[in-house]
């Protein structure tokens, strides 16, 4: 299978970043819980040294409770605070905010020092797309916080969405591109739906996922489409067309059509929670 990636767009959001990351006491870096690794670029190790770092599993409800709390042991040994998210519901965001005063506590000791009282710490959210990070920034600020910074027509600049007296969140996120190492990245990104279906074969994919299920997750495809999880790939996903009547015209069995419908439901959490990495290979 063949990923492609847009260089010039990461180029630009990476430039755009560098510019923001200056401003900022504290990076908020979303990743998917299902994909912890795949999902991070490594470049932000750069970019945001000196800088706290918060890393949110986001999409936690998604990924398997008892993996989540492995990640969350994971980056917790590295020296990240990390939050178990659901950005869709707000489950985990009434923790954030004493959590980012625990991450920027030695900053705030240092203003003190300074004789630098109350000045809000400022952060931002960065991920790679559809990691969930515009969802997390409207949970977190809903309607009731106040935008600060610049007036519209005024100066050109930042917009802050103050979240508390001492929080400031920059409104427009960081966006990361995700680093394709190797195959495994792209197919997990893909298997999520990071990468667009339109340049993946989608028959193929399925059958990618198919593979890991019966091999990391026993018995959830017997059990949601009746298929025999001994065969190979390509007969389970016939056996899912032929279980959920996919049928192309002349009788033929659409595997096209089930290859969609099991990334769908694979997506929608409709397989029941599952994680496609572990902390324990890392
Ligand atoms: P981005 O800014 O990082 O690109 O991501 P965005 O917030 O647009 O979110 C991408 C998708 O992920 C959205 O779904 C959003 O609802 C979903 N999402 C975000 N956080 C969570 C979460 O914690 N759990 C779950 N289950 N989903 C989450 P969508 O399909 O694009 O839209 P919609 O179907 O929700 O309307």
């Amino acid at each position: 299978m063949h990923f492609q990636w847009y260089p010039g767009h990461m180029t630009k959001a990476k430039r755009m970043m560098q510019e923001d990351i200056k401003l900022i006491d504290l990076v908020i870096e979303l990743v998917d819980a299902r994909v912890p690794m795949s999902s991070r670029n490594p470049d932000i190790d750069e970019l945001g040294k000196n800088k706290a770092r918060l890393i949110l599993l986001n999409k936690s409800d998604l990924a398997e409770e008892t993996r989540n709390d492995e990640w969350m042991t994971y980056f917790q040994n590295k020296g990240y605070f990390v939050v178990k998210v659901n950005s869709k519901t707000g489950v985990g965001l009434k923790s954030i905010n004493s959590v980012i005063a625990q991450a920027c506590k030695e900053k705030m000791e240092r203003d003190r020092k300074r004789g630098i009282l109350n000045r809000p710490v400022r952060a931002m959210v960065v991920g790679i797309p559809n990691v969930g990070k515009s969802t997390f920034i409207n949970a977190l600020a809903g309607k009731s916080c106040t935008k600060t910074g610049n007036k519209p027509g005024v100066t050109k600049g930042k917009q802050w969405i103050r979240l508390n007296k001492n929080v400031e969140l920059l409104d427009t996120p960081g966006i990361l591109w995700p680093k394709f190492e190797d195959q495994t990245v792209g197919l997990r990104l893909a298997f999520i739906g990071s990468i667009r279906d339109e340049i993946l074969q989608v028959e193929e994919l399925a059958a990618e996922l198919i593979l890991f299920l019966c091999e990391s997750y026993a018995g959830i495809l017997s059990a949601k489409y009746e298929v025999d999880e001994t065969a190979d790939k390509f007969t389970i996903l016939r056996q899912i067309a032929e279980n959920r009547h996919c049928l192309l015209k002349g009788n033929e069995w659409d595997t096209e059509k089930a290859a969609r419908l099991l990334m769908d439901d694979f997506r929608n959490g409709r397989l029941g929670r599952i994680t496609l990495e572990f902390s324990d290979s890392y």
